[in-house]
């Protein structure tokens, strides 16, 4: 049987499901079903779904959760997330409790503007190219103000446009680095569509362009979070101990890159939940962050800790390229949803509650970590996990929790007393 396809794309749903079922399922009632079940009922609802991408045959969900009591600059946000792991919810709910008797976050976004580049090879000599530039940079800027008129109602447009001379990495490569100010849009499309006219405008017969293209890499939209408090107030016994064994483990994630990136991953455990449930770009998000985490060339911790005349500090510097207006926060009812529960954010306000969301997730890793240990908060949601893998009903649910508090979970023993209870009963 083959399983390539010609016009797929042509198929309607029906046709899709069907063909896939045919060649991929081995039980096709069942791999329909499944499909079906995740369709939304209200035709309108998912014709939308349908459109956002092509080829759409069902809808894939995670959860979608709140973390409240997070206090941002004085004032009170309850925080959605998208993530489907265990306890990245439960864990910024603790961690936004326990700084919100502490003074909440502090937070400032410390610069909002963003990149794009044209990139073009060009053999004559630098100087003809510089001058050349000089004088059409004015007629670049012009011709895209039909474009860019909008975006600078709102405080926003093209900042500057820059000749960069890349030969000395690459024969003959030269650039045009353009920075922008998107306002409140993350600005994907309007970048692009300013730097293919811009790309047009400036191409000659010399001027080979390779390509245009925003860069994912925003050092210059930045925003930084923070917390302190006394020392005293840091834990409940010695408190003085935990905080030094809490820098001290920042400091491991500054200087050993095997264990920053996984101090990094969980403090984008917390940043692209909330990306992801205001239908931003996580994918863009997390490329630029861990970039920005490699700025001076060795990868590092994006966050930092430290004490001092008596305070514990604890603060983290992450560039987040975000929007609140256009794309999906527009079109998704949940992305719109939750721009309505976070009070209607500009795109600076977002930046500064994801910055939390991602500092409060590493608060809560680290504080584990140099503690208990993570197991212990992450084997009770394990432990559900597994109860539903092997589909326990809520009384066996209640039974086997309860047995196993304070013990060791393994896959191998939540079956076994489960078996043991329902041969038992
Ligand atoms: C798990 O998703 C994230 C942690 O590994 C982060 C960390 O180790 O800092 C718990």
């Amino acid at each position: 049987m083959s399983k390539k396809v010609s016009g797929f794309s042509k198929f309607n749903s029906e046709e899709k499901i069907n063909w896939l079922a045919n060649n991929y399922f081995s039980d096709k009632k069942k791999g329909i079903a499944i499909l079906k079940q995740y369709l939304n009922q209200d035709q309108k609802l998912q014709d939308l779904h349908n459109e956002f991408i092509e080829n759409t045959i069902s809808n894939f969900y995670i959860p979608y959760a709140i973390a409240p009591n997070f206090i941002i600059n004085e004032k009170a946000y309850a925080i959605p997330m998208a993530i489907e792991e265990s306890s990245v919810v439960a864990a910024a709910s603790l961690v936004a409790k326990f700084w919100s008797t502490r003074g909440g976050f502090q937070t400032k976004v410390i610069s909002t503007t963003k990149v794009g580049q044209i990139h073009f090879m060009y053999e004559d000599n630098f100087e003809k190219l510089t001058t050349y530039f000089e004088e059409i940079k004015s007629q670049l800027f012009k011709i895209t103000e039909p474009l860019t008129q909008n975006m600078r109602n709102r405080g926003g447009g093209i900042i500057d446009i820059e000749l960069r001379n890349k030969t000395i990495d690459l024969d003959n490569y030269y650039q045009l680095h353009i920075t922008f100010e998107t306002a409140d849009s993350m600005g994907a499309n309007f970048i692009n569509s300013c730097l293919e006219t811009i790309a047009n405008a400036f191409k000659n017969e010399q001027i080979k362009i390779i390509m245009s293209i925003l860069s994912n890499y925003v050092p210059e939209c930045l925003v930084r979070a923070e917390v302190t408090c006394d020392i005293k107030d840091f834990f409940e016994k010695d408190a003085e101990h935990y905080a030094q064994k809490f820098i001290q483990a920042v400091q491991i994630a500054n200087i050993e890159p095997y264990r920053a990136v996984t101090h990094n991953k969980g403090i984008m455990n917390g940043i692209d939940a909330v990306v992801l449930a205001t239908g931003n770009d996580f994918r863009a998000v997390a490329a630029g962050a861990h970039a920005y985490a490699s700025r001076s060339g060795k990868y590092k911790s994006l966050t930092n800790a430290k004490i001092e005349n008596g305070k514990f500090y604890f603060w983290i510097e992450i560039p987040l390229s975000l929007g609140t207006v256009g794309g999906l926060t527009s079109l998704h009812p949940l992305a719109k949803l939750s721009l309505e529960i976070l009070q209607q954010p500009t795109a600076k306000e977002l930046m500064q509650i994801i910055a939390v969301a991602g500092l409060a997730q590493n608060f809560a890793a680290l504080k584990a970590l140099t503690t208990t240990g993570i197991q212990q908060g992450h084997m009770k949601m394990h432990l559900m996990n597994i109860l539903n893998q092997l589909e326990a009903n809520v009384n066996e649910k209640e039974i086997i929790v309860e047995k196993f508090q304070g013990k060791t979970i393994s896959h191998n023993a939540i079956s076994q007393a489960l078996h043991n209870l329902r041969t038992s009963s």
